[in-house]
């Protein structure tokens, strides 16, 4: 049998392995870690070229205690998904954007990064490598987390000598506790996630830990996530800690601009582009937190989330429900539109799937 996998010499044992499904049980997967079969790793100097990348077992990684990820925060991570087809191919969904958002990061964190093409060729085979772990359709997704940090020691405040790419993977079903049901958000109006010129923009790591304090509160409070909103104003949208916020208002659907403090989400941009496509109007715009009060519905997007439905936003106090039940119209039609495209059901015009 012909090996698929690049490093083939490094995977001797393991392609009869991915040919087949992993013994677990596929119903109800979360979302957490499945220690999966192999990933991948990449190493650069400062300033240098990313080159000879392999796939090895999954398993802990070795730094140094200086490194500078662990001293001073810099690294960046990435997440996409892979799709089983019902004839047993797998669909990546735009992982060229992913590569792309991370050179954009790294350029911001003083990071070295690896080339489009090199992200997208790794991504391809970790995943063709793992296989077996990509879920059977309509059981869930192969989650793909791409990494990229200063692995280099550093004491002084300084960009790391080293970087290391990595990507490793797990099988995932549904993001939030609520499976599909519709979220309640707690707006947010003390800590803030993201300020103008800092690095809200990007997918550095410090922007998830800067979150949990919030977010751990709000659960506490039977909450499913914060809604924050910007640290000037204290009046405009930002997004929820893990995904980007869509307002419906009759056939207009309104997300937060692109400005600095908001992530930009290939789920976020590929929902615009969809909804467009179904004759809605949508608008990038400054969204004040009042037309909160007035929405016909609210949903969150991002590559872990998809589409998920708003139930309730609390503000200061007030619970704004949304609908009966539920996902509300829109967000079921554009949720509908995108997990079909991404899983092979509908034609893919916008050419936005990679088929391994
Ligand atoms: C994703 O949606 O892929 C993310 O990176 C968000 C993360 C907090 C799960």
């Amino acid at each position: 049998v012909k090996s698929p996998f690049k490093n083939a010499a490094v995977l001797s044992d393991s392609y009869s392995e991915a040919s087949e499904l992993a013994d677990i049980e596929w119903d109800n997967l979360g979302f957490g870690l499945l220690p999966t079969d192999y990933m991948y790793m990449m190493k650069c100097s400062q300033g240098g070229n990313f080159s000879k990348g392999e796939l090895q077992r999954f398993g802990n990684i070795e730094l140094n205690p200086s490194a500078g990820v662990l001293n001073y925060g810099q690294g960046l991570f990435e997440g996409l998904k892979a799709y089983r087809k019902e004839d047993g191919n797998i669909l990546l969904f735009r992982p060229e954007e992913n590569a792309l958002r991370m050179r954009q990061g790294a350029e911001r964190m003083c990071m070295s990064a690896p080339t489009v093409d090199q992200f997208v060729e790794a991504v391809k085979e970790t995943v063709l490598a793992n296989k077996r772990w990509v879920p059977p359709p309509g059981k869930g997704s192969l989650y793909i987390r791409p990494l990229l940090m200063g692995s280099g020691a550093v004491l002084g405040l300084a960009p790391a000598p080293e970087y290391t790419f990595l990507i490793y993977v797990s099988p995932v079903g549904n993001y939030f506790k609520e499976g599909v049901a519709p979220i309640n958000l707690i707006v947010e109006h003390e800590l803030h996630r993201a300020t103008p010129g800092g690095t809200g923009g990007v997918k550095t790591i410090g922007n998830y830990a800067a979150v949990l304090k919030a977010q751990s509160a709000a659960k506490a409070k039977g909450y499913s996530d914060v809604l924050y909103l910007d640290c000037v104003h204290k009046k405009y949208l930002e997004e929820v800690s893990s995904c980007n916020i869509f307002v419906v208002k009759g056939n207009v659907i309104s997300t937060p601009a692109i400005k600095g403090t908001i992530l930009p989400g290939i789920t976020r941009k590929s929902i615009i582009d969809v909804a467009r496509s179904q004759g809605f109007q949508v608008e990038e715009r400054f969204v004040p937190v009042d037309e909160l009060l007035d929405a016909d519905e609210v949903f969150c997007t991002g590559t872990a989330v998809v589409v998920s439905p708003v139930g309730s936003i609390t503000y200061k106090g007030k619970r704004v429900p949304y609908g009966v039940d539920g996902f509300g119209a829109v967000a079921q039609q554009l949720y509908s539109v995108l997990t079909r495209l991404q899983m092979g059901l509908i034609d893919d015009k916008m050419n936005w799937t990679v088929e391994l």
